[in-house]
């Protein structure tokens, strides 16, 4: 049965320095590659594949919306719920992220 299951993935002083505000960045854990973003809504986690045509989303833009925009056809996902803003595509599966003491965790059902 699938259980949720948290991960450090990164230090909160590599946290801050490898994903500061505006940037995103592609995390693995075993096969599953995940975008973690950061921005004013803190830090999110999406699938990292673009389920367009299967972009990696850690290559691409962050809106003033919080979407993740592909860098290659320009799809928006929106990064708390993963929706695509035109609904063009299935929804990002959306992943648990917590900013701790001891560093940024991710949760991942698996
Ligand atoms: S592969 Fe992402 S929009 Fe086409």
């Amino acid at each position: 049965m699938p259980q949720l299951k948290w991960y450090r993935v990164l230090g909160p002083e590599e946290a801050a320095k490898q994903i500061p505000k505006g940037k995103l960045q592609l995390v693995k854990i075993g096969k599953q590659r995940i975008c973690i973003a950061h921005t004013e809504l803190g830090y999110t986690a999406v699938s990292d594949i673009c389920p367009h045509l299967g972009e990696s989303l850690s290559k691409g833009t962050i809106n003033f919306l919080y979407e993740v925009i592909c860098p290659w056809h320009g799809y928006r996902f929106n990064l708390k719920d993963g929706r695509e803003c035109q609904q063009r595509t299935p929804d990002l599966e959306v992943h648990k992220v917590e900013m701790r003491e001891d560093g940024l965790f991710l949760g991942v059902i698996r």
